[in-house]
């Protein structure tokens, strides 16, 4: 019954927290790899946050990924601001639809805010990436990104989001030699939540969340994703997780 699963919830979550050694975490019933629906649970519960939370107009940057866009299918305007979204980073050739810029422009769209999007590919070569940010038009941009107040992010297992991204195999196979478990932001991550690889772009890089003006809110789940979230939160940033119960008792079991 209801009342017992939410009682359940509650008791995975203390455990968890204590697991991951993180403050803050909420867990939606199922597994979001099996039914789609959970993304949007996650989702639901991540703009709830949003809402209880936002007191003034701020800057929201997003990744993207099928998550953070199920987050954006969720949206609904906020009581007490108007928010700028703004793409965490440069395009990491993924589907349209899963596009960092694509979310930022939906959520604005559905929170009646406004939004700023970021055109440079990705990868990026060493000397692209100089000349891009000698253009005013991308720093500018840059600087709402760095400046956020709200980063909301995916994490992925490392080898699905490298094909994904239709990476080189050249990468892929430093990817394995490396034992790279998880991706987030363009940097992919081992078990010990040490940076082996990361994907030249502009945008937000892993230095820049480490300084609290950001709240950073991680939204990731499935059974796939377990061993994934636990390395990125081995060292990476989070302020709030919003998980779902496979990947929680999956962390736990294999702990
Ligand atoms: C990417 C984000 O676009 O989505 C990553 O930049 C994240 O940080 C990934 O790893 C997750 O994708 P999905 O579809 O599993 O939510």
């Amino acid at each position: 019954d209801y009342m017992h699963q939410i009682m359940g919830l509650s008791v995975l979550e203390k455990q968890l927290k204590e697991t991951l050694k993180l403050d803050n975490i909420v867990i939606v019933p199922g597994d979001s790899d099996k039914q789609t629906q959970v993304k949007q649970e996650m989702g639901k519960v991540c703009v709830g946050f949003l809402r209880e939370n936002i007191t003034h107009s701020g800057t929201i940057a997003v990744t993207g990924g099928t998550t953070i866009a199920a987050v954006a299918d969720m949206m609904t305007p906020f009581d007490k601001a108007t928010c700028l979204f703004v793409p965490a980073r440069g395009g990491i050739g993924e589907k349209e639809e899963n596009q960092a810029n694509t979310i930022a422009a939906k959520m604005a769209r559905q929170a009646n805010g406004d939004y700023r999007l970021l055109y440079v590919p990705d990868p990026l070569s060493e000397s692209s990436y100089k000349t891009m940010m000698k253009e005013p038009a991308v720093v500018e941009i840059l600087q709402m990104i760095q400046g956020s107040d709200i980063v909301l992010h995916g994490i992925g297992d490392a080898i699905t989001m490298a094909k994904r991204r239709k990476t080189s195999n050249e990468i892929i196979g430093k990817l394995q030699k490396e034992e790279a478990v998880s991706e987030a932001f363009g940097y992919y991550f081992n078990d010990s939540g040490d940076v082996v690889h990361k994907v030249r772009t502009i945008g937000l890089h892993l230095d820049d969340l480490s300084d609290s003006n950001h709240s950073v809110i991680t939204i990731a789940g499935g059974t796939s994703k377990a061993r994934a979230i636990k390395s990125y939160l081995k060292q990476g940033r989070s302020d709030l997780l919003i998980t779902d119960e496979a990947a929680a008792k999956t962390i736990l079991r294999d702990h």
